[in-house]
């Protein structure tokens, strides 16, 4: 049975513009001091800002937007029972309207320990929707490695995260070449790297963003309200797959090292859909895959919780069967795009750089 479902969102640190977008231009006058403070103190209930509805099924709502009024740093640095109280507020709002399943999209996600806050819940499946996310993320970064040198170092910054550890199993299990493991806490990071380290897979680690500079690709799963990754952590010719919400990159990347080619990660292709009401920042037809995850449990009937916390290596394997089932829906990955801009496949031998052949892909702009 197709069940319905919601996913949660916040605004952007950009309040003003994100406010303006959800409820009209007159937002985008208040200052943006206001606005967070409002965000902060306001009881301020959870709002349903979109819906989404099957293509061939335009009058059904098959799930919903809602959005968590609070920022992203607000949400990352409030204490973790005001946050937690707020996501919550938001499942209910889910499961009053008749949801069987919500996916934290986000930062809802890190803010919950990956959903494990509400893991006591019985009336609603609560899923971060990482497992798809990690399975995407490996279906791009195959993408792109079938276009650098063999030898080509690979950083998963953020690797010991929820989609980040997912992503390090599913990559060990296939991967023979170098790996590098970066986020702040060594601890975890030497007993992942522990596990997932093999004859075929050298793996380090490190707590230092200017180690990255030694990768030629990089992938970003780490979870700060903005940039933390920047010109000097990045080599020369890096491709970095950045499957950050929000952006942990700052678009200032694309004019200040031109020879970088940094690609929006996590996306999926939904053409079977279509989202009325609200933007969740993408063009229409593309999801993030934490979405996608949360859409496809409920197109399967899912009952009960699905990734909570770090997902398990079958959970994605499970979330591919179902893509592959529904795959007249979408449920694909996404064409390339660069910080929403087309990514075009093209000839160009100037611009090869860590690419071993010739077509390679560069921005639209
Ligand atoms: N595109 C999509 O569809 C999609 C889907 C799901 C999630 N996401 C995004 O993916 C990101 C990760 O989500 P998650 O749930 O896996 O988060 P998470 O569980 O909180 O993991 C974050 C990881 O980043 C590391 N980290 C955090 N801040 C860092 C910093 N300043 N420097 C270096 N490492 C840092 C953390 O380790 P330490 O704390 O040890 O540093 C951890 O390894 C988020 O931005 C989320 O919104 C996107």
């Amino acid at each position: 049975m197709v069940e319905k479902f919601a996913f949660l969102v916040h605004p952007r640190n950009t309040l003003r513009q994100d406010m303006g977008l959800l409820f009209g231009a007159p937002f985008r006058l208040v200052p943006e001091a206001a606005l967070r403070t409002a965000l902060r103190r306001l009881p301020l209930p959870p709002i349903v800002t979109g819906q989404l509805h099957r293509a061939d099924r335009p009058e059904e709502i098959t799930g919903s937007i809602i959005t968590v009024p609070l920022t992203p740093t607000q949400l990352l640095t409030l204490p973790r029972n005001q946050v937690q109280a707020r996501i919550s507020a938001a499942i209910d709002k889910a499961k009053d309207m008749g949801a069987s399943v919500v996916g934290l999209g986000a930062l809802t996600a890190p803010a919950s320990g990956g959903g494990k806050a509400f893991s006591k819940r019985t009336d609603i499946g609560v899923t971060n929707g990482n497992a798809f996310t990690a399975a995407m993320t490996l279906l791009a970064m195959e993408r792109l490695l079938a276009r650098l040198p063999s030898d080509t170092l690979i950083a998963l910054v953020g690797a010991t995260g929820s989609v980040g550890s997912c992503l390090t199993r599913l990559l060990a299990r296939q991967h023979a070449g170098r790996l590098l493991l970066v986020a702040r806490n060594r601890r975890r990071l030497d007993t992942l790297a522990e596990e997932v380290r093999s004859d075929d897979l050298a793996v380090s680690v490190s707590t230092d963003m200017a180690d990255v500079r030694n990768a030629g690709l990089v992938v970003l799963l780490t979870s700060a309200p903005d940039a933390i990754l920047r010109s000097e952590h990045l080599g020369q010719g890096a491709v970095v797959l950045d499957d950050t919400v929000p952006r942990n990159t700052d678009e200032g990347l694309l004019r200040s090292r031109p020879d970088v080619t940094i690609i929006d990660g996590g996306l999926v292709e939904i053409p079977g859909f279509e989202l009325k009401g609200c933007s969740i920042g993408l063009a229409p037809k593309l999801a993030y895959a934490c979405l996608a995850e949360t859409m496809l449990l409920a197109l399967s009937g899912h009952q009960g919780h699905f990734s909570i916390g770090a997902p398990e290596v079958h959970q994605a394997e499970h979330l591919l069967g179902l893509a592959a089932r529904y795959r007249h829906l979408g449920f694909q990955l996404a064409p390339f795009q660069s910080f929403g801009r087309k990514l075009d496949t093209i000839e160009s031998p100037a611009k090869t750089s860590l690419f071993t052949g010739k077509e390679i892909v560069t921005c639209a702009a």
